[in-house]
């Protein structure tokens, strides 16, 4: 079974293709550049960027594999969340691809594909949980088999990348936020600011970082003469003792809320093992670390996928082909594009994940 992957949701045009031996026989990325000036991603710059070179990158990765597009046996394509023209652009490639070479189509969710990626490298069963983080989502979800979640708690605000993004942006360090911070984290102090840890101590799985960015701006703000952050006048040295309390209170948070979702996943799903994270955030290195402190306290185990499979690509599609394949879950030719398709859309919130006490 050998699938070929397509992403093209945000600013990251990718194509690979994996079989079910868990091979991943070529991934070609390309990260568009032209967001760099913007502290954040401007979607029609995106969506033209993904029409420029979805070809190229779709064809190079046939070229790396030696392969020729008749031997796979379905393209999948990530159909959504995310932003519309690019979605519609890798959903117009993945199509046009199934229909001409007789194939079947898998139309993914983006959110899916990351949630399945760390089984590629560890033998992770079903059921497992996991913190789902990244630039524009961030969610604790018990992943209980292909296409089921329940979802035990979200963000009410803003995605964890998305505050690595701001904090970034406030302080000049530039776009995409989380690498940047996590290296100046590294050289700072991570007691000298006092942050908040927003819904720290509320009885649920919720979580939220929009009070937290406020908090660093305020910080920000008043190291500048006039109040506006973008005159703020700061050493090397106050900009990581920064980026250190704000990681480490992120850190805190996600510490917290998933002490509760374990209570909650070892009560509910006691044949689970594992705690997984994924998404971009789950590249930075501090955070891992401090989840797999928290699996020893508690007797899961800790996976992740490696650092470069945690930002999109598409190795994460075509893996999330491969399990779809396998199980014959495809889709019809006529699917619609979603830019918002939560993950758990058919399953309710699990009752009693708000009331686990940690
Ligand atoms: O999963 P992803 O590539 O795109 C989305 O689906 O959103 O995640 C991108 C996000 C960005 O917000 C970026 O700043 C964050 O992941 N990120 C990190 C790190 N690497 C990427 N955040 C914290 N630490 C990192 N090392
Ligand atoms: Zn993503």
């Amino acid at each position: 079974m050998l699938v070929l992957g397509i992403e093209s949701s945000c600013d990251e045009t990718a194509a690979a293709l994996v079989n079910d031996r868990k091979e991943i026989l070529a991934s070609t990325v390309l990260t568009q550049s032209e967001h760099k000036n913007f502290g954040g991603v401007v979607p029609e710059l995106a969506a033209r960027a993904h029409l420029e070179h979805i070809d190229e990158i779709i064809g190079e990765t046939f070229a790396q594999a030696a392969i020729i597009p008749r031997d796979i046996d379905a393209v999948a394509v990530a159909a959504g969340p995310g932003l519309i023209g690019g979605v519609t652009v890798g959903v117009m490639a993945a199509k046009s691809l199934a229909l001409a070479l007789d194939k079947p189509f898998i139309a993914l969710n983006h959110l899916e594909a990351h949630a399945l990626v760390a089984r590629l490298h560890t033998d992770i069963a079903y059921p497992y949980l996991l913190l789902l983080t990244s630039g524009g989502h961030c969610q604790i979800l018990v992943v209980e088999d292909v296409g089921r979640f329940k979802r035990l708690g979200t963000t009410i605000d803003d995605a964890a990348g998305e505050a690595f993004d701001k904090t970034s942006k406030m302080l000049g360090l530039g776009y995409p936020g989380g690498p940047i911070v996590e290296k100046m984290a590294a050289l700072g102090d991570d007691t000298r600011f006092v942050l908040p840890r927003p819904l720290y101590n509320s009885p649920d799985c919720d979580l939220s970082f929009s009070g937290l960015k406020t908090a660093v701006r305020k910080i920000i703000e008043s190291y500048s003469p006039d109040g506006q952050i973008e005159h703020a006048i700061m050493r090397k040295r106050d900009i990581a003792d920064i980026c250190a309390c704000f990681q480490k209170a992120v850190g805190d948070v996600f510490t917290r809320k998933l002490e509760r979702a374990i209570a909650y996943f070892l009560q509910h799903y006691p044949t689970g093992r594992y705690l997984v994270t994924a998404g971009g955030v789950a590249a930075n290195l501090y955070l891992r670390e401090r989840l797999q402190k928290l699996c020893q306290r508690t007797g899961l185990q800790f996976a992740a996928p490696p650092i470069n499979l945690c930002t999109d690509n598409g190795v994460m599609i075509a893996w999330a082909g491969v399990e779809h394949a396998l199980r014959q879950m495809y889709s019809p030719l006529d699917f619609k594009p979603r830019p918002r398709w939560p993950l758990d859309e058919n399953a309710p919130k699990a009752q009693g994940a708000g009331g686990v006490k940690a």
